[in-house]
């Protein structure tokens, strides 16, 4: 697989050097007069841990069908729920409040300023094109273009050009490739594992290329969690197993893991000016998982919006199906980990945004997003 994309990376790298001899030291000599602080958008590319409300401007879909449109989803927005799959802030708001950028708005919203970034991600969204719905990983790179035309129209070419080489690019992609393949019940070898996360690491990497070839030169990563942990999949285990974590699934998202960061650091020293950070998200939340006390939460387990019943897995909330007419809400989700059968709470998003924006190195490396912002 590595020898096969090589001449692919060698190609892009011939092109980088084309645009890096066109436009020469003269930008730094510039901004370094400015004196200031330059404007620096970010772009976040991913799925529902991501998705700031992309869904609700998406065609042919049932506007009031996904449960993040409605209570207990975003309770803690004045304006109620507005998509976001928790009860109130994800990561990429807590990012850009730390960039002084606001709330960066998603890219379907009509009618809004994109000056400040853009938010692509779309839940349900996979690194592989299928029929779901969503804006998956090929069609959030083909809204980036039509961003990147808002930004020449709106500022100039080169300006532009500019702006977006300072900009900040995020992609969380990945989970929904490894819980299709492991709900699609298939028994694979771990090698067949293996080649299917390198695949799926050399289409995102096809993506974050295609900004690179724009002019992007720093891109934050959120490896994939322990997809195995999270309530909905513990909720499937049969009961001599019930409640453990599926370690089957661990184990590919620990393989995308190893593979993304492997690409990622070969690219480092093959592509002039790229840089890369990549938040283990996985040891991250494994961990609050397990030791949540040791972060000031209560409960690492159980999801604080869930069925009364927590048999049959597939009852938890997944995709949005608004199915719960007997749920318990939990009195503090400041104290859970999860809010739902996927995602997080608050809380946790808050800790997790820290740890993506300022490390430390065990945790997020070998840059940050605080430092891609001050660069
Ligand atoms: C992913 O990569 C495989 C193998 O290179 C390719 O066949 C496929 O079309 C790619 N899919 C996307 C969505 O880029
Ligand atoms: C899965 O396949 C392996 C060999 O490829 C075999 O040893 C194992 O028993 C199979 N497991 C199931 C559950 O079918
Ligand atoms: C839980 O905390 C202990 C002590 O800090 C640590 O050794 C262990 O690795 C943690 N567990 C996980 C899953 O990170
Ligand atoms: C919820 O828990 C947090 C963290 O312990 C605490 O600060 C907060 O006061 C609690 N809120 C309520 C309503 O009990």
């Amino acid at each position: 697989m590595a020898s096969f994309r090589l001449p692919r990376f060698l190609l892009l790298v011939s092109l980088a050097n084309i645009a890096v001899v066109i436009h020469p030291v003269g930008t730094l000599a510039k901004s370094k007069n400015a004196g200031k602080q330059k404007h620096k958008p970010f772009f976040v590319f991913g799925d529902s841990a991501f998705d700031p409300g992309n869904y609700q401007y998406l065609d042919g879909v049932d506007q009031k069908g996904p449960l993040a449109y409605s209570w207990p989803y975003g309770q803690h927005f004045s304006s109620g729920a507005i998509g976001r799959h928790s009860h109130g802030r994800i990561v990429p708001d807590f990012i850009a409040d730390n960039a002084n950028l606001g709330l960066i708005p998603p890219c379907l919203a009509p009618g809004v300023n994109f000056i400040n970034g853009v938010n692509f991600a779309s839940a349900g969204a996979g690194v592989f094109t299928d029929n779901s719905g969503a804006m998956n990983m090929e069609q959030q790179m083909r809204k980036f273009e039509e961003v990147r035309a808002w930004f020449v129209h709106k500022l100039g070419a080169e300006p532009a050009r500019k702006t977006l080489k300072r900009a900040v690019y995020l992609f969380g992609f990945g989970s929904k490739e490894y819980l299709s393949l492991y709900l699609s019940g298939r028994n694979t070898s771990k090698s067949s594992q293996r080649k299917y996360a390198e695949m799926v690491v050399g289409n995102i990497t096809d993506a974050f290329l295609e900004i690179y070839n724009a002019g992007g030169r720093k891109f934050g990563f959120q490896n994939v969690g322990p997809l195995g942990c999270l309530p909905m999949l513990r909720a499937t285990e049969s009961s001599e197993n019930a409640g453990a974590c599926v370690e089957e699934l661990n184990s590919m998202a620990r393989k995308h893991n190893k593979a993304l960061a492997g690409t990622l650091k070969r690219l480092g020293s093959l592509l002039p000016g790229f840089k890369h950070s990549i938040f283990d998200y996985y040891g991250a939340l494994m961990d609050r998982i397990h030791n949540a006390t040791k972060y000031g939460l209560e409960e690492g387990k159980e999801p604080c919006y869930r069925a009364k019943e927590l048999n049959g897995g597939m009852m938890m909330n997944w995709e949005g199906n608004n199915w719960m007419e007997q749920y318990m809400l939990c009195q503090n989700s400041s104290l859970y980990v999860f809010f739902d059968g996927i995602h997080t709470t608050e809380a946790v998003n808050s800790q997790l945004a820290e740890l993506m924006w300022d490390g430390p190195s065990s945790i997020t490396q070998p840059s940050t997003l605080k430092q891609f912002f001050q660069l």
